[in-house]
């Protein structure tokens, strides 16, 4: 899939097929995440994936009882390492990069998700501590983003967005 159309067809998916997703595929993903940018090429998160039922339902639990999260086939738990930016960059890595490290992770997966034919949702609404929980209690991590992955049992229009000419500023 050309990138373009993968930008231009991902939608976020609430609705999954009952079918796991395959451990190929899955490790495709996720080495394509492997070759997202980081600050310094510090790669300052970890992630947590989440196939087991009783785990992905925790992890719904704990994002406010979005059921998706249970039912979709894969969670993945992104998690920022602070104190892996901040042997380098300070306070400014364990605060903001560590944070966009593991963000800009997730995104990679979710448009890897989408040119393997799967379908993703980014969750963001959830209790920091109820997901720490979840992933077993990780010392020095935090809970930045769920991306649930699956097949869509959904098909969904383009979103709309803002246009353009109200979020670009072309500067003199
Ligand atoms: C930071 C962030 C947090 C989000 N949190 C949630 C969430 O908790 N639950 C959810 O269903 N969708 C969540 N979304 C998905 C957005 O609702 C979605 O991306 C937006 O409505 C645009 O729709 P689209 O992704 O289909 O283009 C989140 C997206 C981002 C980037």
């Amino acid at each position: 899939m050309d990138f373009f159309d993968v930008v231009q067809s991902r939608r976020s998916i609430r609705s999954f097929l009952d079918k796991p997703v395959e451990a190929d595929k899955l490790h495709q993903l996720l080495e394509a995440v492997n070759r997202a940018p980081s600050a310094g090429n510090l790669q300052a998160y970890e992630i947590f994936v989440a196939c087991d039922a009783q785990r992905r339902a925790a992890l719904a639990h704990a994002s406010l009882g979005q059921s998706y999260v249970a039912s979709a086939p894969v969670a993945l738990v992104f998690c920022a390492h602070p104190q892996r930016s901040a042997t380098r960059y300070g306070e400014r890595g364990a605060r903001l990069y560590a944070v966009q490290d593991a963000t800009i992770a997730c995104t990679y997966a979710m448009l890897a998700a989408t040119a393997l034919g799967m379908a993703s949702v980014w969750i963001g609404a959830f209790s920091d501590q109820q997901v720490w929980q979840a992933i077993g209690s990780p010392e020095g991590l935090e809970p930045v983003a769920i991306l649930s992955v699956g097949y869509a049992a959904e098909q969904r229009e383009p979103s709309r967005r803002r246009p353009l000419n109200t979020i670009v500023h072309y500067l003199d």
